[in-house]
């Protein structure tokens, strides 16, 4: 997807940071606003309750929507008797497969640069059952509780046919080599096998993750209307235009022609994009010719929304007996479907943790009939940091070498697979900050010695690894309005907020860019009519935001210049001779020439200028290895007698280039890190391999922590700038849930000597 994109390259602007070359000379000033905490310019509207959620969108004469779903795997529908739910009270439509108007499917990810269909099956086109879940029917009422209740009366009968639901059945039918963006998930470097058999110490251990689901606070939701010549959508996405224009697609619609708006989303965590609610909500409008408000529950979550896949991966990790690694095998199996192509890229993390003599890394899937899964918080690094992470700490026990010091010993100081310089690794910092923070120093390595009461006590740590990402396609616009003596400026990029502070961060970046108090910012988000195309996914999207705005504010300073004149104090200077600062533009090289934002504007008779301008392409990622890092301690406490396991301690220790928000990022590590507690202590999503139906599809059944079960968090960074990104940021979305499962499961093994292997760590697995 990227590298296709990589080849169209544009022109830099004079004085950018140039992406792969010269860094950024704004990294290397002093900085007034990047790097002091700014709280979050939307949270007192969402404490006021006045950001509107795409559920709380009304249209005049809107009907409210209710799903039926499929329970086979695999089948036909053979028969609907749908008379009573459309007797029902205050019912518009039943509408199904028979009556539903004629779609396109959605665009699959990956199969062009804005395609985000989660699948490339027909929705409501015919009689086939897909998955144990599948929409089969859209019932619209006057309000939700008809609906819901019409949608019950439905009668569907079905043919079975023979589908695969069982993990063993679908290795039975053969595996593949999994494929990501086009590339095999598979390494070799050398004779990973002959190395591993010949090295004096070593660990070869099997290591399980579960499925999990998706469980954004807010439920995804739909508030639809066709109008004139078009389609609006009020919806809650991760990926605003590229949504915008994938569901134009299903409906033969220029990207123009839909205007999809999402400024507040409740969390997406990679699941707020396309699925099938917003296609059947859009049908469902144009069929009875009203607006709809499609709202999933919890279960239609579940039912059609996907989410991780599970993971069986081995581990083995050959060492001299200093400790040094001669080879890393990371090979295993994930689970897919026919008909979509996200497996779980589970070694991505190994590509680049560790300095070895060889590696043989490879994932390969078996297909299931089941619900397509998709990207989840770290898709690969979250589940396969938990092996990779675990089997160090297991060697580390076998060779008698502190768990932090055979990391360290075996720090890569280059790409270990292809060579490449790192941009920015400064992972070696991070441990000894969090090893001085978390008090590591003369910890007994001995497992199962510390007892207070009924409790054991033990610590662990571990490594986690995110790659930095910037994918094409931002743009940002500026907008400078003169008001008297002062101006405004407009931040507009085509980017979604999920709660994560992008808003904040964004009016930090351009503001401090622009020279103006923050106050004087207004950043514009959330919404297809906004040019470009920025995804909050792949831990990117602030890197992508910066690009564009350092080339759109260098293209205002050129407009500027231009319109400043012959008797502006800066006439004569060139663009890159000039800096934005204190409300206005001066001479780099002598202060005394500068002239205001609004004296300019002024002069030239203009009451605002307005440039919009793409982001450099991301040619730094074809020059250095570029990842965020941390190091995650933890102290457990585990119940001798019930079992119960406590997390006491926790800590993430982290380097991620400059930190833009110190506020914002210590909520987005913290919130990461409890996830990884979830990932740790209690996610799974029951899944019945008789028939592939999810047999726990609510939060009082699927286990997230809550406050009792979260300590503490304690975060600290190196902060220090990578000169080779925008604003010498790293991505930190994502970076926060892996290694915590893995620091958990060293630490019960350092509390109770038991190895757990499989996650959740739930107390069965401690008794
Ligand atoms: Mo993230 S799983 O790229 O939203």
């Amino acid at each position: 997807l990227m590298m296709g994109a990589m080849q169209k390259l544009v022109p830099l602007a004079p004085d950018s940071w140039i992406p792969g070359g010269v860094p950024d000379p704004l990294i290397a000033r002093k900085h007034g606003l990047i790097g002091t905490p700014v709280s979050r310019l939307d949270g007192a509207l969402k404490v006021k309750g006045a950001a509107g959620f795409a559920a709380e969108y009304r249209f005049e004469n809107m009907a409210y929507a209710a799903l039926v779903y499929a329970p086979i795997a695999r089948g036909r529908v053979a028969a609907i008797d749908s008379a009573a739910a459309e007797a029902a009270p205050g019912v518009a439509l039943v509408m199904t497969h028979l009556n539903a108007p004629r779609m396109k499917n959605m665009p699959v990810f990956g199969s062009s640069p804005n395609a985000v269909g989660p699948h490339n099956l027909p929705v409501l086109q015919d009689d086939r059952i897909h998955w144990n879940g599948q929409p089969v029917a859209c019932v619209l009422a006057e309000t939700q509780e008809q609906a819901d209740h019409a949608a019950s009366l439905l009668k569907v009968t079905y043919d079975a046919e023979p589908s695969t639901t069982t993990v063993a059945g679908a290795v039975a039918n053969g595996t593949e080599q999994a494929m990501f963006f086009g590339q095999p998930l598979r390494n070799d470097v050398g004779d990973a096998e002959a190395l591993l058999a010949k090295a004096p110490v070593k660990v070869d251990q099997t290591y399980r993750t579960p499925r999990h689901n998706h469980n954004p606070i807010e439920p995804h939701a739909a508030t639809i209307a066709w109008v004139e010549d078009g389609l609006v959508i009020h919806d809650a996405s991760q990926m605003v235009s590229q949504q915008a224009e994938s569901i134009g697609a299903v409906f033969g619609l220029a990207a123009d022609k839909v205007r999809l708006t999402s400024p507040y989303v409740g969390g997406g965590f990679g699941s707020k994009g396309l699925w099938d609610h917003q296609v059947i909500g859009a049908a469902a409008a144009k069929l009875a010719g009203r607006p709809v408000r499609i709202t999933l529950s919890r279960e239609g979550v579940y039912r059609t929304v996907g989410g991780r896949t599970l993971t069986e991966q081995r581990v083995a990790i050959g060492a001299q007996q200093d400790g040094t690694f001669d080879a890393i095998v990371h090979t295993g199996l994930s689970v897919m479907t026919p008909h979509n192509n996200m497996p779980e890229p589970f070694i991505l993390g190994t590509r680049c943790t560790y300095a070895a003599r060889s590696f043989a890394l490879k994932v390969e899937v078996a297909r299931m009939n089941m619900l397509a899964n998709t990207f989840m918080r770290a898709p690969g690094e979250a589940v396969g940091t938990f092996a990779l992470e675990v089997a160090v700490d297991e060697l580390a026990v076998e060779l008698g070498i502190d768990p932090v010091e055979l990391r360290i010993l075996n720090e890569p100081d280059k790409d270990p697979l292809s060579g490449v310089p790192f941009s920015s690794r400064h992972i070696v910092t991070a441990w000894r900050q969090g090893a001085a923070r978390f008090g590591w120093a003369g910890r007994d390595p001995r497992a199962g010695v510390r007892r207070e009461g009924e409790w054991l006590v033990g610590t662990g740590c571990a490594t986690g690894t995110y790659p930095y990402y910037r994918m094409p396609g931002a743009e940002a616009r500026i907008t400078l309005t003169r008001d008297g003596d002062a101006v405004r400026a407009q931040v507009e990029v085509a980017a979604a907020e999920m709660g994560m502070g992008t808003s904040t961060t964004t009016a930090i970046v351009a503001a401090e860019r622009l020279g103006l108090p923050i106050e004087q910012v207004e950043v514009g988000y959330g919404d297809s009519a906004i040019p470009g195309a920025i995804m909050a996914g792949g831990s990117q999207q602030t890197a992508a935001i910066g690009a564009a705005v350092i080339a759109a504010h260098n293209a205002l300073v050129a407009d500027l210049l231009k319109l400043a004149g012959n008797d502006s104090p800066l006439a004569g200077l060139s663009a890159d001779e000039v800096g934005s600062i204190d409300g206005g533009l001066a001479s780099r090289t002598d202060p005394a020439r500068r002239e205001s934002y609004a004296s300019i504007l002024s002069r030239a008779q203009r009451g605002s200028v307005s440039v919009t301008k793409a982001g450099s392409m991301p040619l730094e990622l074809m020059h250095w290895s570029m990842h965020s890092h941390s190091a995650i301690f933890c102290e457990v406490r585990v119940n001798a007698v019930t079992g119960e396991l406590r997390v006491s301690r926790l800590l993430g220790s982290f380097d991620c280039g400059r930190i833009l928000n110190p506020r914002t990022a210590a909520s987005q590590f913290r919130g990461g890190m409890i996830m990884g507690l979830g990932m740790a202590l209690m996610e799974e999503t029951q899944f019945d391999e008789r028939n592939g139906r999810i047999m726990n599809p609510s939060l009082a059944e699927y286990h997230l922590p809550v406050h009792m079960d979260v300590p503490e968090i304690e975060v600290l960074w190196t902060d220090i700038p990578d000169p080779h990104t925008p604003m010498g940021a790293h991505g930190i979305g994502e970076i926060g849930i892996t290694g915590v499962a893995a620091a958990v499961a060293n630490a019960v093994w350092h509390a109770t000597g038991k190895r757990v292997r499989e996650l959740p760590i739930t107390l069965d697995k401690l008794l």
